[in-house]
């Protein structure tokens, strides 16, 4: 039975939402339903809004310290949703799981090293490595023509050799591909073989759906537990990404005192006074929510999925085994990317996030955020119905 309210409509509007009031500077109107940045328009788990209330009625929110038992529920979440054990020891606070990655490539490599990643991906990871003047190396996934994608093995092998640093994305954003134990074996022992930094960003693998079980790279073995290192946080999980609050996981403490080293040299070691009790509170308290969450999330990828091969078939929407992430496939639309990304915002009145920052030399690709009451689904996906059939 459904205990959480999904269907209900949350007004975001002025709240200083980015998803909402940034669509002026990311699409030139606010006359589109936004569909982009990574965040959902359901309210957290009611245990988290409860302590956060509690917090903010103190009304005295000093320098915090955090407890032992903050990583100890990171800990304790790993272990009993993916049997992974880790030692509290080995994990660093970080702003973000980009802030954390971009310290890294900042203290790890040097201007100009390579860094290898699996685009179509996660637009962040483009831009980080670009912005640290560091050289970015695409290993292209191959579409293999029915929504489904994989590794190109070949290349994967040539380029790696010839990297100082991989980023996986694990579960991957935007194709959804929860990677299989085989596949995680074989980047780690070659990344290892290599002497390549093996940074893998599972920020998304709370969210798995279709019977598929993620796999954290650092578990598969004690040789990947002595290499891989792990961002992991519960701001995507729990939908409180404005509070700014990572994970990092280090194969030693000697590494994780490294990493805390450079954010100390910027004075930021300490959670805020609100996700601290937010993190804590969501991984000790929030599973039946998130639950419950994944179920309504399910129906509404069905939703789209089924709405658009019935109405929209030139637009193929994927069912994702992981994110809340759609990847569109608009090429049968036979426009450019340029004149796609064009046609969503003005013709079907839609914020959807353009393909080109996942993989500049794909054409054909949007991205859309289902995390949303199914009603907003209904309504986006009779614009793009109307927009379609009007060309
Ligand atoms: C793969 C991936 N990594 C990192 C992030 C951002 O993480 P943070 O807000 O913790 O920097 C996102 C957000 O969408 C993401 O999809």
């Amino acid at each position: 039975m459904m205990q959480y309210d999904f269907d209900r409509i949350v007004d975001r509007e002025g709240t200083s939402a980015a998803k909402y009031d940034e669509r002026v500077k990311n699409f030139g109107t606010d006359q589109v339903i936004p569909l982009w940045i990574a965040d959902m328009d359901f309210p957290t788990a009611p245990p988290v809004v409860d302590a956060l209330v509690k917090r903010a009625q103190e009304g005295i929110w000093g320098y915090t310290s955090r407890p032992d038992s903050y990583f100890q529920a990171v800990c304790g979440w790993q272990e009993r949703r993916n049997g992974w054990k880790i030692d509290p020891a080995c994990c660093s606070y970080a702003l973000g799981v980009i802030p954390a990655i971009g310290s890294m490539i900042q203290y790890m490599t040097a201007p100009g090293d390579r860094i290898l990643i699996q685009s179509p991906v996660y637009g962040d990871f483009f831009d980080i490595i670009h912005d640290n003047n560091r050289t970015i190396v695409e290993n292209k996934m191959i579409a293999n023509g029915d929504g489904t994608w994989s590794v190109d093995w070949a290349d994967f092998e040539a380029k790696i050799k010839t990297v100082k640093m991989f980023l996986l994305c694990s579960p991957h954003n935007p194709l959804g591909i929860v990677w299989q134990r085989e596949e995680l074996e074989k980047m780690v022992s070659l990344a290892k073989a290599n002497g390549v930094i093996l940074i893998s960003d599972e920020i998304h693998s709370d969210l798995i759906f279709n019977g598929k079980k993620h796999i954290p790279a650092a578990s598969l073995s004690p040789e990947a537990a002595g290499y891989v290192i792990t961002c992991i946080s519960a701001t995507k999980t729990f939908n409180m990404a404005g509070l700014q609050a990572s994970t990092t996981v280090f194969p030693t403490v000697e590494m994780k005192a490294q990493f805390d080293r450079f954010w100390r040299n910027l004075e930021i070691h300490r959670n805020n006074a609100f996700s601290l009790i937010a993190v804590e509170t969501a991984y000790r308290e929030g599973e039946a929510w998130l639950e419950q969450l994944k179920v309504y999330l399910r129906d509404n990828f069905q939703f789209v999925h089924d709405y658009c091969a019935q109405q929209i078939p030139a637009v193929k929407a994927h069912i994702p085994d992981a994110t809340y992430l759609m990847w569109l496939d608009c090429r049968e639309l036979g426009m450019d990317q340029d004149a796609l990304a064009k046609f969503m915002i003005e013709k079907a009145g839609l914020g959807l996030s353009n393909g080109k920052g996942f993989a500049p030399s794909l054409a054909g690709y949007m991205r859309l955020n289902a995390a949303c009451p199914r009603s907003t689904l209904e309504r986006a996906m009779k614009q793009l119905e109307a927009a379609v059939k009007a060309l």
